[in-house]
């Protein structure tokens, strides 16, 4: 008996260090026919006779992204649905642009874990835990910094020249779930009267972020 319990328990334990970022693909490729009406979990296999190198590359990457926005940052996606090829592949990439001042806000990706290279500039990088340690470090030109799958984290660019990563991810579409807009631009809205008890301030405070995080019309 507790021989059976030991051993469901390893057998679990090693289930779950395989079975945590995207399920591993059962053919060679599978190139996401992103127009198709069918649903499953990822993307369809476009037909194989159609897959050609235009599947598997992208070119977005290349030039710095436009940063003139509320945040200082722009993050270009070099995922599933740039690169249909990258469908049941588990990684993707992003180029994250920061002007100087600029800032990716404090979000997570509820499907990986994400590593930045610096490619230029000098940025201020943490992540919070579930145990609400921040663990924060500034990071400069070529080195590296992770983020553990699901925890908040955030990039800012406190120096004076623009500020630019490449982040990969292991999977091929991360999603990211930005804790301000989520809480306060949500369609339809969360409830003030959820936003004031939560953050412990007035309905007036949570109108006023409400109304500056408001998509652009
Ligand atoms: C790949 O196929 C598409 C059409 O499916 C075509 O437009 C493109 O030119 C092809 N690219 C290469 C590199 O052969
Ligand atoms: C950002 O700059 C580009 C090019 O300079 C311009 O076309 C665009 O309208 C600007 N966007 C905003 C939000 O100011």
């Amino acid at each position: 008996m507790k021989r059976s319990l030991s051993l469901l328990v390893v057998t679990l334990a090693l289930f779950s260090a395989i079975a945590t970022a995207d399920p591993e693909p059962l053919q060679d490729v599978c190139v996401a026919d992103l127009t198709s009406v069918v649903k499953v979990n990822g993307f369809p296999c476009k037909d194989a006779a159609k897959v050609n190198a235009t599947d598997f590359f992208f070119d977005g990457l290349a030039k710095p992204g436009a940063t003139n926005n509320t945040f200082g940052s722009l993050v270009t996606a070099a995922n599933v649905q740039r690169i249909p090829g990258l469908n049941t592949l588990g990684v993707s990439l992003s180029r994250i642009d920061y002007a100087p001042g600029g800032l990716n806000p404090p979000h997570t990706h509820p499907r990986a874990t994400e590593i930045v290279f610096v490619l230029e500039g000098q940025l201020d990088v943490g992540f919070i835990t579930t145990a609400n340690v921040l663990i924060s470090k500034t990071i400069k030109t070529g080195e590296v910094f992770a983020f553990p799958k699901g925890l908040v984290h955030f990039q800012k660019n406190n120096g004076k020249v623009p500020a630019a990563v490449i982040a990969a991810f292991n999977s091929q579409l991360p999603g990211t779930q930005s804790i301000a807009t989520t809480l306060f631009a949500a369609t339809p809205p969360v409830p003030d009267n959820v936003l004031t008890k939560a953050f412990q301030v007035g309905t007036k405070e949570v109108e006023k972020i409400k109304s500056r995080l408001a998509p652009k019309k």
